[in-house]
């Protein structure tokens, strides 16, 4: 095995073949995989030197995953484009968006999901479950689909956006919703799951999801002509993306493929904005809300699980995390569909929001190398887009 899990809080390390995964045993904080980077380095960059299409299994040198395990429907490779006009306005030279809403399901979460059900599939499982503001249990319920595994979705009741309740629906996945937000869901969801072996859960406190997402970091990195941007600016929920992405990016570190690394902007929804909150307070910890609100559904999230990861990759990149009300959003999701030809779903705009707001702040310079994550596709969330488009 190449992989082991190291608790983020102790740093405690684990066989993972021993331990739940969810939390560290001895003091309950988050795990995250680790690979000896040492002995792994010289096969990944050869990897990465052979021709072929963008992939997430491309990286798989870096995957805590067998192959022979793999369940996939074609993730990543996503495009990488450049803006024109967007950036003119806004005078920056070099402004990328990293469209992630190209995946098969439509979002970001087909990174992490093939490789959580592969690895649910590799330990055997025979269920899959997660709560979910909805991207996450429209891939889980595709990916569980391919691999005949049986999925349990808990979502907010009259919280998440149609078109990804669809998806949920025709891949066959149970769904229950729950009265109250995705973050009392996520805490049922932990609370099903917790000493059950055969019930696996894949929402982003599965450290193994996370390993597939960090994948978008290496593709930027080859994108750029092997070369890593100044900064990369990705909405936040839960915060599992921005600590993926910012892993990926030390990671082309620990094998020295670059010897610099991006700085990590996060953009919370100003309703739903604990991290931001923590962070604009210079405080250790995030003081979950108990209510968040905010036409962004898919980062209406009042606790996320992952504030820890995230509060340190920003910290340690020399990043921020900034809010964006939902009239900034809005209108960065109408400047990215008038403007680039990208049609993004609210929180995926949060990111071009942000942007907007960090070069205002004098948080950007205008020669820099700009990456904004854009995380989902627009067409997930109609009720959103008519109300831009007017109907
Ligand atoms: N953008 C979109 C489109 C999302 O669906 C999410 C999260 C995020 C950004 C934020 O990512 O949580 O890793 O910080 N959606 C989750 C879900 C929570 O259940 O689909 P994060």
């Amino acid at each position: 095995m190449k992989h082991r899990l190291q608790c983020i809080g102790c740093s405690r390390i684990f066989n993972p073949a021993q331990i739940p995964i969810y939390a560290c045993p001895a003091c309950g904080d988050l795990l995250h995989v680790i690979y000896d980077y040492d002995s792994l380095g010289k096969k990944f960059r050869e990897s990465v030197r052979s021709p072929g299409p963008l992939s997430v299994w491309r990286y798989h040198r870096l995957l805590p995953i067998s192959l022979a395990n793999v369940v996939s429907i074609a993730e990543g490779g996503t495009g990488l484009s450049r803006s024109g006009r967007l950036a003119r306005s806004l005078r920056m030279s070099e402004v990328y968006f990293k469209n992630d809403g190209q995946n098969p399901t439509g979002s970001f979460k087909d990174r992490g999901m093939t490789v959580a059900i592969s690895r649910a599939v590799e330990i055997e499982a025979n269920t899959v479950l997660c709560a979910s503001t909805g991207n996450t249990s429209a891939s889980m319920a595709a990916y569980a689909a391919k691999a005949g595994l049986r999925a349990i979705v808990l979502i907010p009741k009259g919280k998440i956006a149609m078109g990804k309740l669809l998806q949920a629906m025709v891949h066959g996945s149970k769904i229950s919703q729950i009265d109250g937000n995705f973050d009392a869901a996520l805490e049922r969801a932990r609370k099903m799951a917790s000493g059950r072996s055969g019930l696996y859960l894949v929402n982003s406190i599965n450290p193994y999801r996370l390993e597939g997402q960090k994948t978008l970091a290496f593709e930027v990195w080859e994108q750029l002509g092997r070369r890593v941007p100044d900064v990369v600016i990705v909405p936040v929920g839960n915060a599992g993306n921005i600590s993926a992405i910012w892993k990926g990016f030390q990671e082309l570190r620990h094998v020295k493929l670059t010897a610099r690394v991006p700085r990590m902007i996060g953009v919370q929804a100003s309703g739903a904005a604990p991290l931001a909150d923590a962070y604009a307070k210079n405080r250790q910890e995030v003081i979950p809300w108990p209510n968040p609100e905010t036409i962004a559904s898919a980062i209406r999230i009042g606790a996320p699980a992952s504030w820890k990861k995230a509060l340190r990759a920003v910290r340690e990149s020399r990043g921020a995390i900034i809010r964006a009300s939902d009239e900034e959003i809005t209108a960065a999701q109408r400047l990215l569909a008038s403007q680039e030809g990208i049609f993004a779903e609210p929180a995926s705009a949060a990111s071009v929001a942000g942007l907007v707001k960090a070069k205002k702040a004098r948080l950007l310079a205008p020669r820099e190398t700009v990456v904004c994550v854009i995380t989902g596709h627009g067409l997930k969330d109609q009720k959103a887009a008519a109300a831009f488009a007017g109907l």
